[in-house]
């Protein structure tokens, strides 16, 4: 069996979440790890049982043993790390929200596409069994037209200026963290591109700690909610003329989805247990996509993924928020 030799970028709390699933993954091989500190780097490294650690990111990125680089580092990182990767002929997969805005998001595409790599967003959620297992009931008609999305992605998490979910010099803010999910999961339902965008933010320290999005395409219509400052059940609703599926908490990976018919009548129950701990289907995903020598993803295009920083950028306008150096000509109108 080929083995993929994974490096990582970055040593916080997704990336030992990652490094995890890694370790349950028979044909992955966890090779290196980088991190701007090479005490970090060199315990992560023991902790999980990489073979190479490194304290900068350019010296991992330059190592030709590595088969694919995740990357797993703040939002405002994601441009500069995933071109460093891209520039020494690495393959990528990066971290949610795969870039601050379109215009950065169109620069890692075209040099992805220059040096002939892999490059997707590890948009976790959309390689999960039980959104395929939804998707697959939407194909088959079980639910007709789907005319209604309820999904909300909202933690209630107390403000911390040193957590860079919080901070602005980071890419923080509740959309590019938790919204990127609900939009992209109403986006691989409805459509890339809604007819309407209507948005509303709360704002503090700089960053949106709330929002609320309504997508309207035709009479269809995605109504999406995520942010800091409530918890939510985080279940997610796709009503059709004919029935309607429910998710459970869908955006923590969840098992469980339940198809209705018109009255809400329980017509199926699915639940399919994780393999590990549900960032393997990434993982499976890229290795599938490596070994056939694709380029991107059929689960996770960036053509989607490029939707959806559209959607964020229209979104980020409407409210004035734009990040440090940024200027409003490098966000979708
Ligand atoms: N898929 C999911 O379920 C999921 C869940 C959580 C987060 N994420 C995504 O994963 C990425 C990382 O999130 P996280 O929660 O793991 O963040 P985190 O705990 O803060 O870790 C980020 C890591 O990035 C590195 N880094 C580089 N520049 C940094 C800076 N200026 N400030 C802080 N850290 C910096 C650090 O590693 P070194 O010090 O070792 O260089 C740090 O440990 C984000 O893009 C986030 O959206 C995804």
């Amino acid at each position: 069996m080929k083995k993929y030799r994974w490096g990582i970028i970055g040593t916080g709390r997704i990336a030992r979440q990652f490094a995890a699933a890694l370790k349950g993954c028979a044909d992955a091989e966890l090779y290196a790890v980088g991190s701007r500190s090479i005490g970090k780097a060199e315990s992560f490294a023991a902790e999980f049982g990489f073979e190479r650690s490194y304290g900068s990111y350019a010296e991992l990125a330059e190592d030709d043993n590595i088969d694919i680089i995740y990357i797993a580092t703040p939002m405002a990182s994601h441009y500069e790390d995933s071109l460093l990767c891209i520039k020494n002929g690495r393959n990528v997969l990066c971290e949610k929200s795969i870039a601050l805005n379109s215009t950065q998001l169109s620069e890692m595409i075209a040099a992805a596409g220059d040096k002939g790599v892999f490059f997707m967003e590890a948009m976790w959620t959309k390689c999960r069994p039980t959104f395929l297992k939804a998707l697959e009931w939407i194909k088959n008609g079980c639910i007709g037209d789907v005319k209604y999305i309820k999904a909300d992605f909202c933690n209630l998490m107390p403000y911390n200026e040193n957590d860079r979910t919080f901070i602005y010099e980071c890419g923080g803010g509740a959309l590019l963290d938790l919204g990127v999910y609900p939009i992209t999961f109403a986006a691989a339902i409805l459509g890339d591109e809604p007819d309407e965008i209507i948005s509303y933010a709360h704002m503090a320290h700089k960053v949106d700690m709330s929002n609320s999005i309504t997508l309207k395409y035709g009479d269809s219509v995605a109504v999406l909610q995520s942010g800091f400052e409530v918890q939510n059940t985080n279940r997610a609703l796709i009503a059709g003329d004919k029935g309607a599926i429910v998710l459970g908490d869908w955006f923590h990976c969840t098992t469980q989805a339940w198809l209705y018919d018109a009255d809400m009548n329980e017509i199926e129950y699915s639940e399919i247990p994780v393999d590990v701990n549900g960032y393997e289907y990434e993982i499976y995903e890229a290795h599938r996509c490596l070994s056939a020598g694709m380029k991107e993803s059929s689960l996770v295009p960036l053509s989607s993924t490029a939707a959806v920083m559209r959607i964020m950028d229209k979104c980020r306008r409407d409210w004035g928020m734009y990040y440090p150096g940024e200027t409003p000509d490098q966000l979708a109108k």
